[in-house]
């Protein structure tokens, strides 16, 4: 017979969304399960995703400058790689990470249950384990938290092995001589800088006709242009039709969006990076008349599904896919089950790109609030400007303020530049407070420090820059 315990809520997924959503509540006294079927929490950010991907970022940077800026600073070494030390480090890390996630589920008194969970009618979880053996939740409210999966594209069969996804870029045996990344969005640029900085030649097919759609496109254009100055080539307006790959390597055809020529190249290993779609098979939504929309998305309406305390957060709803906005996803959805009430400002919700230099940014573009048809200010102060930039030599980028023409309310603010990813935040509390451009103008700001740029920016809205 099978078991069966009751909860107050099971939550189905253990990524940011999940395992944010089961500490919640077992903060808030609620007696909660999350189903997760990997041998550790943590989703695909913790153990696929952001954190390895970081961890290679991080040490391939250090390898980039060991073998360049550093002789500028005046020390001379000859960076030699050990790939599988690096591999390992990144290995370490993200066990300790996952395993964090295991204490504090501890800590709040939240059960890990381990196993494939699946919706079997209302107030009802299945859940497979590894061997076999098949158990019953009862639960007061379900949350869908599964994530996603990356997108697959006709033409181009991912083996692992010479066409990889992000998690198979993450864990290449060797740097590739020639790695040909599809689709100029975060992930290829950042996996693509990791193997470009460890000595790969880089080539990244798009099919739009620029880089990192959603990003501002000023920004957009410099972070083009910088990444081609580090080595990485780009073919815009081109359709991937297909990739055929042998033992040695692959060959990619694709053609010009806008007519021409179909072209091939050749390269030993493949990245897939086109985005990613809602991860829901096999998770039960037809046992309570879920029917997730064309692109796979559960539709929400502040996180209730179409089906009675059923709830979705996280990358299988619509929104951003980033780990943070899961987290405010999970947090919002156990309140409101708990209190009745939660809430998440998606126009607040910042996105990097931790390449470098990073991008960040939060708020509206300018190309948004052209759409929109409001009427903006612009302050901008360049890094080449700001000592403390000047004084590392990291003087690419810029900071952008867009703040409305009439209130000075902040509505979006756009960096690339050193650090930027750990200074955005800044703007996203002012602009949780609903600051006008002159609030962050007027605060004082740690002098040599590269966040005086956000505040020179800012002083730019109004036209009195001063820091030269
Ligand atoms: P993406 O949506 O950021 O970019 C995909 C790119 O592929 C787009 O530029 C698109 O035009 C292009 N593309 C689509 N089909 C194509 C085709 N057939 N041929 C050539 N190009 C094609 O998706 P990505 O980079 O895979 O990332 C997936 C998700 O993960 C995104 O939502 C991203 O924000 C998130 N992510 C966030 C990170 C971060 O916050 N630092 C890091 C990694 C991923």
């Amino acid at each position: 017979m099978a078991e069966t315990t009751t909860y107050d809520v099971v939550i189905i997924g253990g990524g940011p969304g999940g395992y944010n959503a089961a500490i919640r509540a077992g903060q808030l006294g609620l007696k909660a399960a999350c189903v997760e079927s990997r041998a550790t929490l943590g989703g695909t950010c913790l153990n696929v995703g952001c954190m390895p991907s970081k961890a290679l970022l991080h040490a391939s940077e250090l390898f980039a400058a060991a073998g360049g800026e550093f002789a500028t600073l005046g020390i001379e070494v000859s960076p030699k790689l050990n790939l599988p030390q690096m591999m390992k480090q990144k290995a370490d890390s993200v066990g300790q990470l996952t395993k964090g996630i295991e204490f504090l589920f501890k800590k709040n008194k939240a059960d890990w249950v381990k196993g494939f969970g699946r919706i079997a009618g209302p107030g009802k979880v299945e859940v497979k384990a590894e061997d076999g053996a098949v158990s019953t939740l009862e639960a007061k409210h379900i949350v869908i938290a599964t994530g996603s999966e990356p997108s697959k594209l006709p033409g181009v069969e991912v083996d692992q092995q010479r066409i990889v996804d992000s998690t198979g870029a993450l864990s290449l045996p060797e740097v590739p001589k020639h790695l040909i990344v599809i689709g100029a969005g975060i992930i290829g640029l950042e996996l693509g800088s990791v193997w470009r900085r460890l000595g790969a030649q880089v080539t990244v097919v798009e099919y739009l006709d620029r880089i990192t759609p959603g990003m501002d496109a000023e920004l957009a254009k410099t972070f083009q242009r910088s990444l081609s100055k580090q080595g990485m080539e780009f073919k815009l307006g081109a359709k991937v039709t297909g990739a055929k790959a042998s033992k040695k390597g692959v060959e990619l055809s694709f053609e010009p969006v806008a007519g021409g020529a179909a072209e091939t190249i050749e390269g030993d290993y493949v990245l897939l990076a086109i985005g990613r779609r809602p991860y829901t098979e096999g998770l039960g939504l037809e046992t309570v008349g879920i029917t997730p929309d064309k692109r796979g998305f559960i539709e929400t309406d502040h996180f209730k599904t179409s089906a009675a305390n059923v709830w979705a957060i996280g990358d299988v709803t619509h929104g951003p896919m980033l780990a943070h906005k899961a987290e405010e996803d999970a947090v919002a959805v156990i309140e409101t089950i708990a209190r009745g009430y939660g809430h998440v400002d998606y126009n607040l919700v910042p996105s990097v790109v931790y390449t470098s230099p990073e991008v960040a940014w939060v708020g509206k573009t300018e190309e948004q609030l052209k759409e929109e048809g409001r009427a903006y200010k612009v302050g901008k102060f360049p890094f080449s400007a700001n000592s403390r930039a000047k004084i590392n030599h990291e003087t690419e980028g810029f900071v952008k303020v867009l703040a409305d023409a009439a209130t000075d309310e902040i509505l979006g603010a756009h960096a690339i530049g050193p650090s930027v990813s750990e200074m955005i935040g800044e703007y996203c509390v002012a602009m949780a407070f609903r600051a006008a451009s002159e609030d962050v103008a007027r605060t004082c700001h740690p002098h040599p420090t590269r966040s005086e740029a956000l505040r020179q920016a800012a002083m730019g809205v109004e036209g009195w820059t001063m820091q030269a």
